[in-house]
């Protein structure tokens, strides 16, 4: 069995607040991208559950979450046969696009097929949940969604719309855990609940107008992801200088992404870009 496993942007990361979990109550708006890793999940004759890919920075054992996944899966069913789950690795490592959270929801999604669970949405939804906070987007078939709580309650958009980005992945790296553990305390993070960024956003997404769509993208990771890494203020304003109608990290980041008029437009802020960083792409909404 052959999957896609799609990336992710967020247009809007609003942190409303800390939790007594620890971790941070969002209201996200996320974009589903065709930068995507391919997945063939191979029947095996033992009972194991085995990672094949060439990325170094892949773990091929028990930290993976599409082991955990597939493990937690044989458990609950009582499923004998083991599965080599061969990854294509397109999508930058902890780069703030969930492609290790999306590979989760991929193998999540083609365990239920291969080995006929059952699963409905709702359940595969509550999996998802159980392994971390971006893998339920992808369990929706949808190209926008709304994400509340810890980014795990997901509301489909019914959106047409079909944005081109410059996705630019500095070769740093930054951990999601960091930088959540550098925003100021509960109590300094209001600001945003004052300034509701989907709201503002959602009109111009519905009209698919990038320059509205552009001026509304929005982070509340950003100040801590400059604390880390000071230098991606340059990136982002020569994204900025060089046309876009809004710039935006991605999550966690280290990942930047412009927002383009067109694809043609998209082609032309990139080639402005190949020479100076190693991982420059033009994305579209899939
Ligand atoms: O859920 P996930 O494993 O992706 O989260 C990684 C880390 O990011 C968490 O351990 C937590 O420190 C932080 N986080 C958070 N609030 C969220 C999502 C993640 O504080 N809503």
């Amino acid at each position: 069995m052959i999957l896609r496993s799609p990336a992710k942007l967020n247009l809007v990361l609003d942190v409303l607040g800390k939790r007594k979990d620890g971790f941070h109550e969002l209201r996200t708006v996320f974009e589903r991208i065709d930068l995507c890793d391919r997945i063939a999940l191979v029947p095996r004759k033992d009972d194991l559950v085995k990672v094949v890919c060439r990325h170094p920075h892949v773990p091929k054992g028990p930290k993976n979450l599409v082991v955990k996944v597939a493990q937690r899966l044989q458990e609950d069913f009582g499923i004998k046969q083991g599965v080599t789950i061969a990854i294509d690795k397109n999508i930058p490592v902890a780069a703030g696009l969930a492609g290790g959270s999306g590979n989760a929801a991929t193998v999540l999604l083609g365990l239920n097929r291969l080995w006929h669970l059952g699963l409905s949405r709702k359940q595969l939804a509550a999996y998802a949940d159980s392994f971390g906070s971006d893998i339920t987007f992808f369990i929706y078939n949808t190209s926008f969604a709304l994400g509340q709580g810890r980014g795990e309650r997901i509301k489909p958009l019914p959106v047409r719309a079909k944005l081109w980005h410059v996705l630019v992945t500095p070769k740093v790296k930054m951990y999601t855990k960091e930088v959540f553990a550098r925003l100021p305390a509960a109590g300094n993070l209001k600001l945003t609940i004052k300034k509701d960024n989907v709201n503002i956003l959602l009109p111009y997404l519905r009209r698919n107008a990038p320059s509205g769509i552009g001026r509304a993208l929005a982070n509340d990771l950003e100040a801590a992801i400059l604390s880390l890494r000071p230098e991606l203020a340059v990136l982002k304003r020569k994204l900025s200088d060089a046309g876009a109608c809004g710039v935006c990290f991605s999550g966690s980041g280290p990942s930047v992404f412009a927002l383009a008029r067109s694809k043609g437009h998209a082609g032309q802020i990139k080639a402005r870009f190949d020479r100076r960083y190693a991982q420059v792409f033009v994305v579209s909404t899939l």
